[in-house]
């Protein structure tokens, strides 16, 4: 476990960022900060509010609730590893604006607080890495104050753009058989990042308990040019740390010669070409 944990702190930090050029990266930090600022305005804070920010990683959220509210309001930095608390540790002793911080190690499937304890929970890409996300919005259903809110935003893997709709049969050998692998773990209902979507997280709400759970669906293109090595990084980059490589997924139904050959000529068909790529998000708002 403790591997784990000191990873999410490196892929927070690193990995994420690693096929990424300095442009991209900067896009990146300003499309996080953009969205950060919708779920903190989603959740409705109000001075003297108890707020937890589950799975904090490195407290991009709470954060920025300190920024904007300081300490008219209590925040809880909550996260299931101990190198991700120790991170916002070490950048809360460097911020010089005043809060009441507190730190919570648990799990968000068994949240180490009482029922009816807190006026807001936040979270910003966490439902995505955890298997059952029932059992996860009941906790948070459970911690929460009659009236509270859950504010969160999400990315829906399984919609993504998929390798095989940015090449052709006349690009890729056996292309039908590699769509046919990506189609099926893109859509692993075993895996935690493809067995959601907007669909699935309103009935998870509903299940719990809110009765007023909002789902604002987004769709955003991103059209730029692939070079030839961020390519390869695509298939080697992981989505989290302990989650296998799109390399190493399509292992699982070829060889290693066969995905070393399609990855070349993914590499052919797109490298120096301008491509569009949607990703699919959804901003989540409920009241208890
Ligand atoms: C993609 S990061 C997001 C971090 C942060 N919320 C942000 O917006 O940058 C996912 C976070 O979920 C945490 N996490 C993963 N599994 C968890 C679990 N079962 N319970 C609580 N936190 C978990 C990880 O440690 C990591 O900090």
């Amino acid at each position: 476990m403790s591997d784990i944990c000191k990873n999410w702190t490196q892929w927070l930090s690193q990995t994420r960022f690693a096929h990424m050029s300095e442009v991209q990266i900067q896009q990146t930090f300003n499309w996080l900060f953009a969205l950060r600022d919708i779920v903190i305005s989603k959740a409705n804070i109000k001075n003297g509010d108890k707020i937890i920010d589950i799975g904090c990683g490195s407290g991009l959220l709470a954060f920025g609730i300190i920024e904007k509210f300081s300490d008219n309001v209590e925040i809880i930095f909550s996260d299931k590893f101990e190198d991700c608390l120790e991170e916002c540790k070490k950048l809360l002793e460097k911020c010089a604006t005043p809060n009441k911080a507190s730190f919570l190690q648990s799990d968000c499937l068994d949240i180490k607080l009482p029922d009816f304890s807190v006026d807001k929970a936040l979270t910003r890409s966490v439902l995505v890495h955890i298997l059952d996300k029932q059992k996860a919005i009941n906790e948070i259903y459970r911690i929460l104050k009659k009236g509270g809110t859950y504010s969160a935003f999400e990315p829906i893997i399984k919609s993504n753009t998929r390798y095989h709709e940015l090449t052709s049969p006349e690009q890729i050998t056996d292309w039908q058989a590699f769509k046919e692998a990506e189609d099926d773990f893109m859509t692993d209902i075993n895996d935690p990042l493809t067995n959601f979507d907007a669909q699935s997280i309103a009935q998870n709400l509903d299940n719990a308990g809110f009765s007023d759970g909002d789902i604002d669906v987004q769709d955003t293109p991103s059209t730029y040019v692939a070079q030839k090595d961020s390519i390869i990084k695509w298939f080697e980059s992981a989505p989290s740390p302990d989650r296998p490589t799109s390399k190493e997924r399509f292992l699982k139904y070829f060889d290693e010669k066969k995905v070393n050959n399609y990855i070349k000529e993914v590499q052919e068909a797109l490298g120096g070409k301008t491509i569009t790529v949607s990703s699919k998000t959804i901003f989540i708002r409920a009241t208890k």
